[in-house]
């Protein structure tokens, strides 16, 4: 070599460190957002990119590659092949249909399950071992999709769920109160969507619970005022998608906050789509929405006792109830 002489006793590579690697299905919007946020937090070793086509998959390959002088090391490999993700560490999926402006997540159910079952059984024999992300839409159902499909554990199907529609719950709450959003302790349960469930009883603000203060203090608040931060987190994606076509970014930033929370076994509690039978007396079956649970490496380690008070309780379960009647209908 005339630019650099191997140390003779030198291992290829070294023997301690684990190879780490994300596979990210779907290099549309979302998918690219994610790779990329990935790459900038340096999780991985190796990144596969998976599409349905070919021209576009390469290109997006080349463009993540050619950023490498500026970014930390990682190998970017992209097949139409799911052999390319082989021994992942975590199978993030994107893939599928979109919604086009107006239209809910629920209707796009259909066409994205057909697609899940050329995605999924491929995905599970590559890596038995994998964590399944979840982010196409409908995400709870297609979580469970995934679920049934993988013959997984359900420690190791995760939907990206309403992590996305708490950072946009947090970010209202800091504007109306112009503190930071990361000391705004909030969470959006249920599903992620139209059902979705705000818990106001639940909100600190620096350690400080929100609504008791308010009324201690003799503060007026608003009921409506509380309904309308929580319209508007509903109403965020049909905002976006109406002004740019899809939403991206924050959806980007979500899933690399969980696939960190993942990989490094940081155990932070997310409000992720996970299987919620018997927490919080939801019974109607086998459902997965969002409930604030602790993430590692395993997985999901648990689901953390939230204090509800029963009007929340009671939309949680009826959230429930929207997605179970779904799930019911569906053949796999
Ligand atoms: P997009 O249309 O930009 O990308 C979808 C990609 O999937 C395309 O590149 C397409 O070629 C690919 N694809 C289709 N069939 C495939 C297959 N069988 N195998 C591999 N790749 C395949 O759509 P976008 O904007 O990236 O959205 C993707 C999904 O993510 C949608 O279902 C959308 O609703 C959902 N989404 C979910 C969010 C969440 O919070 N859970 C947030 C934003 C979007
Ligand atoms: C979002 O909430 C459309 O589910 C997607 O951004």
């Amino acid at each position: 070599q005339v630019f650099f002489k191997r140390i003779d006793s030198a291992a290829p590579e070294s023997p301690t460190k684990r190879h780490t690697k994300i596979s990210v299905i779907g290099a549309g919007n979302v998918g690219m957002a994610i790779a990329q946020t990935i790459l900038t937090q340096d999780l991985v070793d190796e990144l596969a990119l998976v599409d349905a086509k070919p021209d576009k998959l390469r290109g997006e390959m080349l463009d993540l590659q050619h950023a490498a002088a500026f970014l930390p090391r990682t190998k970017i490999v992209a097949d139409v092949d799911y052999n390319i993700t082989v021994r992942s560490d975590l199978c993030i999926v994107t893939a599928g249909a979109r919604q086009i402006p107006g239209e809910t997540r629920l209707n796009l159910l259909h066409r994205n399950v057909a697609l899940f079952q050329t995605i999924i059984p491929p995905l599970a024999k590559y890596s038995p071992d994998t964590i399944f992300l979840i982010v196409s839409n409908p995400v709870d159902i297609l979580t469970y999709v995934a679920w049934k499909l993988s013959g997984f554990p359900p420690n190791r199907v995760i939907g990206s769920g309403t992590n996305l529609d708490s950072s946009r719950f947090r970010f209202l709450i800091a504007d109306h109160l112009d503190v930071n959003a990361q000391d705004v302790q909030a969470y959006i349960v249920g599903e992620h969507g139209d059902s979705s469930v705000a818990l106001w009883s639940s909100i600190s603000v620096g350690g400080v619970p929100v609504l008791s203060f308010l009324k201690q203090q003799q503060i007026a608040y608003e009921r409506e005022t509380l309904e309308n931060i929580h319209k508007e987190v509903i109403n965020s994606a049909y905002e976006v998608i109406r002004l740019k076509g899809y939403t991206s970014w924050a959806i980007g930033y979500s899933v690399a906050s969980l696939a960190r929370t993942l990989l490094r076994d940081q155990r932070r509690i997310h409000p992720v789509s996970v299987l919620a039978r018997g927490f919080y007396d939801i019974d109607c079956g086998d459902v997965f929405l969002s409930l604030p649970s602790q993430l590692g490496r395993g997985g999901v380690i648990g689901v953390t006792n939230v204090h509800m008070n029963d009007e929340e309780t009671q939309r949680l379960q009826s959230s429930a109830k929207t997605i179970s009647d779904l799930v019911s209908q569906l053949d796999l």
